[in-house]
């Protein structure tokens, strides 16, 4: 059943529906066929994580399948003999960077055997084997297949901002799971900023008291957050942004601040001026009380500072400030933010912690211990590597920016062309992706974070030469929906935020025209006329759309597909789409008089009509073999020029189609 276009460019492994790929795949004869007296046990020491999560990959297994297996857990009492599936592991892995989380599954018609170095290495080697399922009419089975797996770097990520808007608990468990089915191994907490202090401190308590809007994790929920992310072999990385991006601090401590203040929690977004003063030796009393209580409350060996976007307005504006740097020979303030990063690393070290900051901490005079994150560019990443400091790509993995699926995943820590030696390269750790919360809430952040992070996930572990775009979509879809057995809503709240829009009232006609819109990319949604808050309204037409429009990419490939062998079936296909949104105007102006927070985007559904009626006249030019005149294409390309304009925050995603047909009308005969 495997036909050639699932085989791969780039390797000779089939890829299946896999993702990430792994190193090796075989396929071998037969299949595994799954029934109710499916068993699974685990050999070796008593592995209380491993036992959980085997029980997992049984319910997961049985709910998929509607099969009542009588195994109930997987515990240390339970026998590996005559079991079906057996994980075999040599030691307990370390929750910590460079572990070994690799692994081998050997699938037969009789058994399923898996074999790792570590439980970290079952637990990857146990969502590669649940992505195996396959159905055909006899029932479930898993195909017989040898697979060896090994990731390509050691630091995969995410970064879940909780500060410009909360993510509760449920959310950042559901995501963990979401991580280990992609196989990530780290989650970067963005923790406190401008807008809100989200951790409790018991040694100084105005911080989240007063920091906050009342939203903050409990030291509790802290730990139970770690150690569900540890029972999936998920490092959690705290950021606490400094001496910038820290307001939130100084509402309880204004002392701490580098101007005297009064201040409040920011409320809008942006580049704020509120920052730390390096000059008083209090500000360092203060933070090595700070960061000996949270280097013991985060376990982890790595612990972020941030250091990002400090404007230097404050200490420009400060004599206390400017006498300091000069009678410590600092001549500028690149130079006063690497001396206090001096001094907050010597504390980090004190208290056994590796400092990682964004590249603005990539300063001469620190020391190669600190990891360098890199997001205005690959240049920092490559240069510290050069210098031997260890590295993290974040630039073009930015998926607040609404990027398609495809860019992110092109973009690799390690470029094939890096001006790199084999030992530089070294340095590279791996990447992570960053979901920034000015613009999502925890009803639609998941929808901004799956299924794209899978692909980046993939780019992290699997080897540099998978990177088919048509069969990671082809995977992706597959990874999607199975991302959603975690209660993750990325998919099932895009229908309730449209039946929100209509007040209860039929989507159909919405979604159509949704389905084919984007948020529009990078920042601009901030320039188009609304000034967002923490407050604004975060439900509208916009925040339901989703990145990566899949009904546009695939009219998209559809269109090219056309245009390079004109079939009567795909020609009929790209007319009733045409037809069929030309037609939602009428409905969609029904359910707007109803809906007036919809009201806003009646121009884009009269742009998807005109764009459709432009559509159609191609298309009849391109089915009669008759050549449009030059006047109607351009004509016609003024008006799909017009339409590009956002409307509402939102673009049309199949315009570059319908200028590929108007083109072609243009060029018959
Ligand atoms: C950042 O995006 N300011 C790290």
């Amino acid at each position: 059943m495997w036909s050639k276009s699932i085989l791969f460019a780039a390797t000779s492994s089939p890829t299946l529906k896999l993702m990430p790929v792994p190193v090796k795949v075989e396929l071998t004869k037969g299949k595994f066929r799954l029934s109710d007296s499916f068993t699974m046990a685990v050999t070796g020491a008593a592995n209380e994580r491993l036992y959980k999560y085997s029980t997992r990959a049984l319910r997961r297994l049985s709910n998929r399948t509607g099969l009542f297996f009588s195994q109930d857990f997987i515990t240390k009492k339970t026998k590996s003999d005559n079991v079906d599936m057996v994980i075999n592991f040599k030691r307990k892995g370390k929750v910590a960077l460079n572990e070994d989380e690799s692994y081998q599954l050997i699938i037969t018609p009789e058994k399923i055997e898996l074999y790792s170095e570590t439980d970290i290495g079952a637990f990857r080697g146990v969502e590669t084997f649940l992505q195996l399922l396959e159905a055909d009419e006899h029932g479930y089975y898993f195909p017989a297949v040898k697979i060896e797996d090994r990731p390509r770097f050691p630091w995969r990520g995410l970064l879940i901002d909780a500060c410009r808007h909360w993510m509760p608990v449920e959310v950042i468990k559901r995501n963990l799971d979401g991580m280990a089915a992609a196989k990530l191994n780290v989650m970067h907490w963005h923790l406190t900023e401008d807008q809100g202090f989200r951790v409790e401190c018991k040694t100084f308590p105005k911080l989240h008291e007063l920091g906050s809007d009342g939203f903050y994790y409990t030291q509790e929920q802290i730990k139970e957050i770690i150690k569900y992310a540890d029972e999936r072999g998920i490092r959690v990385m705290p950021e606490f942004d400094m001496p910038g991006h820290a307001t939130s601090w100084f509402i309880g401590y204004p002392e701490l601040a580098s101007a005297p203040g009064p201040y409040e929690i920011e409320c809008r977004w942006g580049i704020k001026d509120p920052t730390m003063n390096p000059a008083r030796e209090e500000t360092y009393e203060f933070l090595d009380k700070f960061l000996a209580e949270m280097s013991k409350l985060f376990p982890d060996d790595y612990f972020h500072i941030g250091g990002d976007e400090n404007t230097g307005k404050q200490w420009d504006a400060n004599p206390e400030i400017q006498a300091f740097m000069k009678a410590n020979d600092i001549p500028d303030n690149h130079q006063l933010q690497a001396y206090f990063n001096k001094r907050i690393l010597a504390i980090l070290t004190k208290y056994g912690k590796k400092m990682v900051g964004w590249d603005e901490i990539f300063q001469p005079g620190l020391p190669a211990s600190i990891v360098i994150q890199s997001w205005r560019g690959q240049k920092a990443l490559i240069d510290a590597a050069k210098k031997g400091y260890q590295a993290i790509l974040s630039n073009g993995y930015y998926i607040d920016m609404i990027h398609p699926t495809d860019m992110h995943y092109l973009n690799d820590p390690i470029p094939e062309d890096a001006p790199l030696t084999e030992k530089e390269k070294k340095f590279i750790l791996g990447g992570e992706a960053t979901m920034w919360a000015e613009l999502v809430t925890p009803e639609n952040v998941e929808s901004r974070i799956w299924p794209r992070t899978a692909a980046i996930a993939e780019r992290f572990w699997s080897p540099a030469s998978i990177k088919d775009i048509d069969d990671m979509y082809r995977r992706l879809e597959v990874m999607s929906f199975r991302l959603e057995e975690f209660g993750l809503t990325h998919e099932k709240n895009y229908d309730m935020m449209l039946r929100r829009l209509t007040n209860g009232g039929d989507i159909s006609a919405l979604k159509t025209l949704v389905d084919v819109f984007e948020p529009i990319k990078v920042y601009s949604r901030h320039f188009q006329g609304k000034t967002f808050t923490s407050y604004s309204p975060y439900t509208r037409a916009v925040d339901a759309a989703r990145p990566d429009a899949k009904v546009a990419r695939e009219f998209r490939n559809l269109v090219d597909e056309y245009l390079v062998k004109k079939t009567k079936e795909n020609a009929e296909k790209i007319k009733l789409w045409f037809w069929h949104w030309k037609q939602n105007h009428e409905d969609l102006m029904e359910t707007i008089k109803g809906s007036p927070i919809l009201k806003e985007i009646e121009p884009a559904s009269e742009n998807l009509a005109t764009v459709s009626k432009i559509g159609l006249e191609a298309m009849d030019y391109i089915e009669s073999g008759k050549t449009a005149s030059t006047l109607w294409v351009s004509d016609k390309m003024a008006v799909l020029e017009a339409v590009k304009k956002p409307v509402a925050e939102l673009e049309l995603m199949i315009i570059p189609a319908v200028e590929k047909l108007v083109q072609a009308a243009g060029k018959q005969g």
